[in-house]
């Protein structure tokens, strides 16, 4: 958990590159090690994308909550020619993300800043997409899926990846309560693809 909420002063050999490939685009990604899934795609963030991209369409603007290392918003601007918000309470992050836009080419299509939850968010999206903290505690996701809802245009889309184990139910339910809809479009090995809409 406390590896989310370090912002460690780093050294240059901290940091290393990796390249992977997700939905036939090969991408890389400056990273370190204080950051989640520092060297490869995560499968959920995989299961997510692969979701999105056979079931649903995006267009406008969306915004990436808990960005990492950018993976998910780097790879919908390449699929969807989009644009994103990013976000992380990570510092760290915050500074990689930039770094992986203009690696990947895509830096004028998206713009990362440091929040807390929605702490520092302010502009309403078209769609909202995310691999969630799930380590820090019910709280926080829930009281994500309500800024969520509250940051979204009317018919925005939420759509997001949890395992089962980790608690998919009882976060499908609480979306239900607050958008009144909430559907699984997808699940592989463990992990469920969430959307609702707005
Ligand atoms: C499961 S990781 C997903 C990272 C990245 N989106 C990916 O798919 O590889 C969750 C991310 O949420 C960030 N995070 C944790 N708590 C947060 C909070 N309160 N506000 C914003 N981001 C948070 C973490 O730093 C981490 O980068």
């Amino acid at each position: 958990m406390q590896h989310y909420f370090i912002d460690k002063q780093h050294k240059e050999s901290d940091f290393f590159e990796f390249c992977d490939e997700v939905l036939g685009l090969n991408l890389c990604f400056r990273s370190c090690d204080s950051i989640f899934s520092k060297n490869k795609i995560d499968d959920g963030t995989r299961a997510l994308l692969s979701a999105i991209d056979k079931k649903c369409q995006l267009s406008g603007v969306g915004l990436d909550m808990g960005c990492g290392l950018g993976v998910i918003a780097i790879t919908l601007i390449k699929k969807f020619g989009v644009n994103f918000d990013m976000v992380d309470i990570n510092k760290t992050a915050v500074s990689l993300s930039k770094e992986n836009l203009i690696k990947n080419n895509v830096q004028k299509n998206a713009n990362v800043f440091y929040s807390n939850g929605f702490e520092n968010v302010t502009n309403q999206y078209d769609f909202i997409v995310t691999n969630p903290p799930i380590k820090t505690g019910k709280k926080l996701l829930f009281d994500l899926m309500q800024g969520a809802y509250n940051h979204l245009n009317q018919n925005g889309q939420l759509i997001l990846v949890i395992r089962k184990d980790h608690g998919m139910e009882s976060l499908k339910k609480h979306i239900n309560s607050i958008f009144n809809n909430c559907e699984i479009i997808d699940r592989n090995k463990g992990y469920y693809i969430l959307k609702a809409i707005k």
